[in-house]
């Protein structure tokens, strides 16, 4: 998956339950996201002017939902770079493989999920931006 692009990644509307007593949003594998969920994992509690992310994965794929306030995402794939804001439960951010990621802004407590297709593995990690340029070339 080396040769994806950020116009790959896209929001997902997540099938949301309104009902006057709240709302019930779901995320189903091979539904709303397309592939088997492996891991859930949340960032919450992230102190103001923080960068989270900074790295791109080889094979791993994943759904960023913002569960509560604001998170900016900043996607690149060597060539363009695109920023993704996310302020809603009931939507979902698909990350590819081979895409460089910045959380560069978390507002009004943000609590963010993100649901994700394999285990954690450090080997799937690309974390220097230079080599993963010389990875997409
Ligand atoms: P990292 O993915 O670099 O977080 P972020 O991009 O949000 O800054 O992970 C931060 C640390 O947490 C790193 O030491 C690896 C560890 N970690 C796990 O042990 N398991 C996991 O599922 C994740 C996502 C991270």
């Amino acid at each position: 998956m080396k040769y994806t692009t950020v116009h790959d990644c896209r929001k997902i509307p997540l099938k949301t339950i309104h009902r006057p007593e709240g709302q019930l949003t779901i995320i189903e594998a091979h539904n709303q996201v397309p592939f088997d969920i492996k891991r859930i994992y949340y960032l919450h509690d992230v102190p103001d002017g923080v960068t989270r992310g900074n790295h791109a994965h080889r094979n791993l794929w994943q759904m960023m939902v913002a569960m509560r306030g604001i998170v900016n995402v900043v996607l690149d794939d060597g060539v363009d770079r695109r920023g993704v804001k996310l302020t809603s439960p009931c939507e979902g951010l698909l990350v590819v493989p081979g895409i460089w990621r910045e959380l560069n802004g978390f507002y009004d407590d943000a609590l963010c999920m993100v649901v994700a297709s394999e285990l954690y593995d450090e080997n799937d990690y690309i974390r220097d931006y230079d080599k993963f340029l010389l990875y997409k070339l």
